[in-house]
């Protein structure tokens, strides 16, 4: 029977029931609404609105649920219960009479809903920043054993200068920083109590929200009750924190596979991270980067979604809003997931050097450096360009590298031509000369490996 029994004079029909549930999805909040109608309890027995006796019946019956749902004691049944708020209040009742029944004063499942929901986004996205912070663990690891490996840096997956290994890594370290401050302002977001708001225009109850608020951990309570019990901002944070983040992982996962390949040969998969075929007896697959790249469409999917749930909703609560949840937790579930995937596979990765430096010596990766060394003799760079240019075509012509040609053939096309040019060919002392900050020099990458391993200090993985 339905909590609204009173008013219906038929029971629910076992479609409707069903297809209005949202029971399957939201029984994971079990842990926050139980906190949450603890907090609410407590407060109105501290306000005298109800007795403190039938307060404590009413936590201790809840902890009583707590465990067993815990447990696996106590489950429910989408055609009893339409949510997990009404799935416990019935229960509560049943268990500690009219103190349970007494528990839904001056409350209703708007506020409650969106309280749950509150304190599982925040608890979420906590959970993601650990992930986070392992996934960049995994990534400085990689950067540090293999620090002074080089291979070529690309545009337009074309040759362009060669850069660090470890510098490579770090740039996925910093994106990995930015979406864990953006993991943070969601939970930021987050941080504030609808609780007492009712179902949309607060209560006749003398209610104390910032006792709940603050007994909830929140950091205040929402100011407007409308508005406490329609706003859904703060998952559309967390998904696009989600999304943003999952776009980072693709391209992290475009390049393993990409190395991966006989092609490249850059790096080699560890079994456990890698599939075979069922036909092709050779094959070994970097399914698991296919698949963490693949998932960052659905996670965008259900950015927009929620988007386009929230789009002209009017004030306040509407059902629409049931909506909301099973995209978050899909989002937040499967950038986890996508964490954890991406950590062991980075970290069990075997680096070829020997592989990135074949390739790295293709590709006139030296040319830039030769045209500033012109420049810096006082040639005009867009003068030391066309000269370099030229060089290349040379090359190009006779099918030999920068390194292959004579001073002859560089001082043909300019007599600022020393011996010293063959110094602008080392890839090694390419990559040293680039020591901006910011830039590829070991010097300037161990700058940048530090303040890295910086962020991470004080969460001890
Ligand atoms: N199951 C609902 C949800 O997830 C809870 C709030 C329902 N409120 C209501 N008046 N129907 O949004």
């Amino acid at each position: 029977m339905a909590l609204w029994s009173g008013r219906f004079t038929e029971g629910a029909d076992a479609f409707t029931q069903r297809f209005g549930a949202s029971l399957p999805v939201d029984q994971r909040l079990y842990v926050e609404d139980i906190a949450g109608s603890i907090a609410h309890a407590n407060m109105l027995a501290a306000q005298g609105i109800i007795a403190t006796a039938d307060a404590e019946a009413i936590a201790e019956g809840l902890q009583g649920i707590l465990a067993d749902i815990t447990s696996g004691a106590l489950t429910f049944d989408v055609m009893e219960s339409e949510d997990i708020h009404m799935a416990i209040e019935a229960e509560l009742t049943r268990r500690v009479g009219d103190a349970g029944a007494r528990l839904h004063t001056g409350r209703s499942r708007n506020d409650q809903v969106a309280t749950d929901t509150r304190l599982y986004a925040k608890r979420r996205a906590g959970e993601l920043m650990a992930a986070n912070v392992a996934l960049r663990e995994a990534l400085i690891a990689q950067a540090e054993a293999n620090f002074d490996v080089i291979l070529p840096g690309y545009t337009h997956l074309q040759h362009a200068q060669p850069v660090l290994f470890s510098h490579h890594m770090l740039a996925y370290v910093q994106m990995l920083a930015r979406d864990y401050d953006r993991l943070a302002a969601a939970r930021n977001a987050a941080d504030a109590c609808p609780l007492g708001a009712a179902a949309l225009a607060g209560t006749t109850y003398p209610l104390d929200r910032f006792a709940t608020a603050e007994a909830l951990g929140f950091d205040h309570p929402i100011p407007n009750s409308l508005d406490a019990v329609s706003d859904r901002d703060f998952l559309l944070d967390l998904i696009y924190a989600c999304s943003v983040s999952c776009l980072h992982l693709s391209r992290l996962c475009e390049e393993i596979v990409l190395w991966s390949s006989a092609e490249f040969g850059f790096i080699t998969l560890s079994d456990a991270y890698s599939t075979g075929s069922s036909i092709m007896p050779q094959k070994k697959n970097p399914d698991f980067a296919e698949l963490i790249r693949g998932k960052s469409g659905r996670v965008v999917g259900d950015l927009v979604a929620l988007m386009m749930t929230l789009k002209s909703l009017p004030l306040a609560y509407n059902k629409d809003l049931q909506e909301d949840k099973e995209g978050a937790m899909d989002a937040a579930d499967t950038l986890e997931d996508c964490y954890v995937c991406a950590a062991g596979m980075i970290a069990t990765m075997t680096v070829n050097a020997d592989a990135m430096a074949t390739q790295a010596k293709k590709g006139y990766l030296a040319a830039t450096d030769v045209a500033d060394y012109l420049a810096k003799k006082g040639l005009p760079f867009r003068r030391a360009h066309e000269i370099v240019g030229h060089l290349v075509l040379t090359c190009e012509q006779r099918g030999c590298d920068l390194e292959d040609l004579t001073l002859d053939d560089f001082k043909a096309e300019s007599d600022l031509f020393e011996s010293d040019i063959v110094e602008c060919l080392n890839l090694p002392a390419i990559v040293a000369a680039r020591t901006t900050f910011g830039g590829t020099a070991p010097e300037a990458v161990r700058v940048q490996l530090a303040a890295a391993k910086a962020q991470l200090v004080g969460f001890g993985a």
